[in-house]
């Protein structure tokens, strides 16, 4: 099945951004991480996960938009158990800090958009996407699976093109100088303001990670 979207969809999504003011976010970044490489490279302890896990919803323009609107977890209780699953925090399990620092950091501004303009609408729009995209089984299913032996990124790439029919963003971590491997760190798959598919832009740089070199092989850890 492929989530190609029908041309009346993509028209929508071109008359909305035409009508939004010039300051406004005009694309969500559904952010993925790989929990393995996450914690070589952050101080948290080793995950039992074996799934990629949520990162963050972003949208392209806009951080910290509204310092006064503080993370409620009781917004979202009826989300808490996908968001334990879908979204852990991979520094400190069980604590809700990671979900409070993407609202204050990414979730205000998302909420520019009435769509998004409550906590309950942004967090369970983004597990609805992350589901909805269910990079885990993709994976899978084009036999890209954790393994000691390496990938090309072409393979890898063009696995998560053709299914969803956009390029998406693949970070890798490079870890030394003269290494030749790079380790898969993060996917990301963008959305129009209304939800459909669009390219991601490749070249906005997100530390501790970089866009996978075309080259090298990747590494895609196992546990
Ligand atoms: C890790 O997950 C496996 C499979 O779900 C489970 O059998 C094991 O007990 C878990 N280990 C820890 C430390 O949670
Ligand atoms: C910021 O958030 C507060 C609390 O939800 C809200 O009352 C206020 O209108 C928001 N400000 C802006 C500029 O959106
Ligand atoms: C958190 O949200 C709940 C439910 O909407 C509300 O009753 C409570 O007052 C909020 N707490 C704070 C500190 O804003």
């Amino acid at each position: 099945m492929s989530l190609r979207y029908p041309l009346l969809f993509c028209l929508a999504a071109v008359s909305a951004f035409a009508m939004s003011p010039p300051h406004m976010w005009n694309k969500l970044i559904l952010t993925h991480h790989w929990p393995n490489t996450f914690c070589s490279v952050e101080a948290c302890h080793h995950p039992n996960i074996t799934y990629w896990t949520l990162h963050g919803l972003w949208p392209n323009k806009g951080i910290l938009c509204n310092a006064s609107w503080h993370f409620n977890t009781s917004e979202i209780q009826d989300l808490l158990p996908d968001m334990d699953k879908s979204w852990p925090d991979l520094l400190k399990p069980a604590s809700s800090g990671f979900w409070k620092y993407e609202w204050s950091k990414h979730g205000t501004c998302a909420a520019k958009a009435p769509a998004l303009n409550s906590q309950h609408k942004y967090f369970s729009k983004a597990l609805e996407l992350y589901h909805k995209v269910d990079l885990n089984s993709i994976l899978r299913k084009f036999d890209i699976i954790p393994s000691e032996k390496y990938y090309k990124f072409s393979q890898l790439e063009a696995v998560i093109e053709n299914f969803y029919g956009v390029t998406p963003k693949i970070q890798c971590v490079h870890p030394s100088k003269n290494g030749d491997v790079q380790v898969l760190a993060q996917i990301e798959i963008c959305f129009s303001p209304d939800f459909s598919l669009l390219d991601c832009e490749k070249e906005i740089s997100s530390s501790p990670y970089s866009v996978c070199d075309e080259d090298a092989p990747v590494y895609y850890p196992p546990l």
